[in-house]
């Protein structure tokens, strides 16, 4: 038998894709994605006072941090080359009103804790613009007896972010999911002088089962009823289509999907759709904590599935993921 034979197409019955996947160099030199350090966002949760660092009993591995323990906290992650961070603020029921006022206070830790930050690291810091951890009730609005009052819930989200901008926040991203919410924050930023002040908009962001873990470590559990008056049903894609258009028409720089592992559609639309801006996903708590668990009860390798995870919701077209896991990543990664 002649060891060479002309070419003909017909005569291969099947494609040899097993030849992409030989050895691993072969397979990294075929792999269309692959994740970095700076593709993530990581989180902390900011409380007032001094030496303070309390594992948070609903996100195991994530801590309750006064300023000052932040600036220790940060060494690690940035040495790994993370270089965006995302705030939310904690704080006693003492703190909390019907308009959640204290968010907009200079006295409030994320305050202190962007102008300690800036002091120390050459990060990128984003504040998460919210009234939920403030208000006595905590909803992310105003209320009129049990509704959401959206309109009167513009002003105090736009003076929280007013006041992030002040202590040296790059990004805000709204969280309220108030209709509007982008334009009224655009506007007292400007007002104010703050144009380069960016917005990474929550556009598309479900109401979802999956935020318990974070409403445990950001105490802000609404005292009746739920979110899904303001945040979406999950039962339709196309308002998040129309959600994150209308926030790049109010002026947006950053669109956000999340959850993220659960929404791999609604990412891959985002991209597709809106070229112009970076895609954003957050890889919420609740999908944090079913890894965490799943991985303490010996059920799958964490590292494997969360490399494994982070690298589908990047294909799926995320440009930045917000994550829990961001450290051990970079750490994955820099092995
Ligand atoms: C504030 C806010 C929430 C999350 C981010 N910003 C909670 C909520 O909407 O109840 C959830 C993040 C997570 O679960 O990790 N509105
Ligand atoms: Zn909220």
């Amino acid at each position: 038998m002649k060891e060479i034979q002309p070419y003909i197409s017909s005569f291969a019955p099947f494609k040899r894709f097993r030849h992409l996947r030989t050895d691993a160099l072969t397979r990294d030199f075929h792999a269309e994605v692959k994740l970095s350090a700076n593709d993530f966002v990581l989180p902390f949760f900011i409380v007032e006072g001094k030496q303070i660092k309390k594992e948070i009993a609903s996100l195991h591995g994530v801590y309750h941090l006064s300023p000052d323990m932040l600036m220790q906290e940060l060494e690690e992650p940035v040495a790994l080359g993370i270089n965006k961070i995302l705030l939310f603020g904690v704080v006693e029921e003492s703190r909390k009103d019907e308009t959640g006022s204290f968010s907009a206070s200079p006295e409030n830790p994320v305050n202190i804790a962007i102008k300690l930050i800036k002091e120390h690291y050459p990060i990128l810091v984003i504040t998460d613009i919210c009234l939920c951890a403030y208000t006595s009730h905590g909803h992310c609005g105003i209320l009129d007896g049990e509704i959401i009052n959206n309109d009167k819930s513009l002003e105090p989200l736009a003076r929280m972010a007013l006041e992030n901008a002040r202590a040296g926040a790059g990004i805000v991203a709204p969280s309220a999911m108030m209709d509007g919410q982008v334009w009224a924050i655009r506007q007292m930023l400007d007002t104010h002088g703050f144009n380069r002040v960016k917005i990474l908009a929550y556009s598309a962001k479900f109401a979802s089962g999956l935020y318990g873990p974070f409403r445990g470590a950001a105490k802000s559990k609404p005292a009746f009823g739920d979110r899904k008056t303001y945040q979406m049903d999950y039962r339709s894609a196309s308002q998040a289509m129309d959600e994150m258009e209308a926030d790049l028409k109010e002026g947006a720089e950053f669109l956000m999907v999340k959850p993220a592992h659960t929404y791999l559609d609604i990412i891959n639309r985002a991209k597709t759709k809106f070229t112009e801006v970076p895609v954003v996903a957050y890889h919420v708590s609740g999908e944090y904590m079913m890894i965490k668990a799943a991985a303490s009860a010996g059920i799958l390798n964490e590292e494997q599935v969360v490399i494994e995870i982070n690298t589908a919701i990047k294909r799926a077209g995320a440009d930045w993921i917000i994550s829990y896991y961001a450290n051990l990543i970079a750490r994955v990664l820099a092995k």
